[in-house]
Parts: structure tokens; sequence; C-alpha cells
């Protein structure tokens, strides 16, 4: 069965435009075959975007993890001015998320592929994400729990998740590696802010 984080080299394509407008302002994606949520804005997506506009502190850098077209790290990078790198498993994201860079002329936004954290080296302020929750809960910890190695020490780590999704238990098993505020539930969405638990040694 094909996922939205399959790699298929024999997938057609069938591009499409999602326009995402924001204090009177557009930002244009393009969207193709086999990437999450290809016809519109995800709800969830859309939630964690739209309460990190709102309520997130001025930061120098952050890294969006299953970045699929890009909505996340690149409505951020344009409207909130934060220097935004991108990654994903799947290269058809990675190379939606490239074009979309260049057709907003977003000069402060990159993106490559990589298998959770497996190609990143550097550190960033913030790390966001819409986790892949079919990809598994061994993958979403991976991400969740794997920020911690990629997160600046005063850094916080942002996620959407729904109640049905297992919100709950994955913020008890991430209990004792961050405090959690949950922002914002909505339709069965939370939002979630995490900073790391400093430890002395
Ligand atoms: C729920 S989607 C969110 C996509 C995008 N951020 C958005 O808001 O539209 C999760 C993304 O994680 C990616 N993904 C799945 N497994 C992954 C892995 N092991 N490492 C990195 N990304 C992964 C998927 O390809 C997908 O693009």
């Amino acid at each position: 069965m094909e996922h939205y984080f399959t790699n298929n080299a024999n997938l057609k394509s069938d591009f499409r435009t999602i326009n995402y407008e924001y204090a009177g302002d557009t930002i244009s994606f393009t969207s193709d075959l086999g990437v999450f949520s290809k016809d519109k804005v995800d709800f969830g997506s859309r939630l964690l975007v739209e309460n990190y506009l709102k309520k997130g502190r001025p930061m120098v850098s952050l890294l969006d993890v299953g970045c699929g077209y890009g909505y996340i790290g690149l409505t951020l990078a344009k409207f909130k001015r934060i220097d935004s790198t991108l990654i994903d498993v799947n290269k058809r994201a990675v190379h939606l998320s490239e074009m979309n860079i260049k057709n907003n002329k977003i000069v402060n936004a990159r993106a490559f592929e990589s298998y959770i954290y497996d190609n990143v080296t550097e550190k960033y302020d913030v790390i966001i994400t819409n986790p892949p929750i079919r990809a598994g809960r061994e993958v979403v910890m991976g991400i969740l729990k794997g920020a911690t190695n990629h997160l600046n020490d005063d850094g916080e780590l942002w996620f959407v998740i729904r109640k049905n999704q297992g919100a709950e238990t994955i913020m008890k098993l991430l209990a004792d590696t961050y405090t959690m505020e949950v922002l914002e539930k909505s339709k069965g969405f939370y939002i979630i802010v995490a900073k790391k638990i400093l430890t002395s040694n």
C-alpha cells in the first residue's frame, strides 16, 4: 500500500496550487500526488501555524520535520521571518518544498531529505512538526524525543496531535524529557509546546 511518506519514482504528477493568506498577503504552494494533504492545508497544520504566528516568541532558527510541500516551515519563514530548514523522508515532498521556496522567493529557507534526523547536523531554536502518525509510534517518538538532540537549550518543540491518535499517551511518554503546555485544543487537535528538561551534568 502506498503512503504519503513512500518514495515512488513511477508516481505520476498532477500539480495543484494551494494558497494561504495571512495579514493581507498570500503564500502560494504547489502540491502534487503522493504528498500529505495534497489538495488543501491540513486543519491540524493550520492550527499549529496560526498558534505559532500568534504566540511564538521571537526566535532565530526553525526546523520543520516532515515538511510535506512546505506549508509549516515556509509560512513561518515568510510571515514570522524565522530562518527555516525543512526536512522530509519523501523525495517528492522535498522537491515540492524546494519549488515553493523558489516560487515564493523565500531567501531564509532550505529543504533536504532526511529520515527523522539522520541528515541533520545542526541545532535549532524551534523544532515544529505535524508528525506522520501513519508511519508508526517508533517514527513519531523518534521525531518528538529525538528533537532534544537538535534543540538549543532554551529551544521549543511545537507539535500538533489528535486526541484520538494518542495525544495524552504521547504526552505521558514525553514527560521525562520535556515540560509541556497545551496551547489549544480544537476539534480534537492538541497544540503542544515542549521545552527540554535540562539536567545539570
Ligand atoms: C502529517 S504529514 C505533515 C506534512 C506537512 N508538514 C504539512 O503540514 O502538510 C507528515 C510528514 O512526515 C513525513 N515523514 C514520514 N516519515 C518520516 C520520517 N521517517 N522522517 C522524516 N519525515 C517523515 C511524511 O512524508 C509527511 O510529509
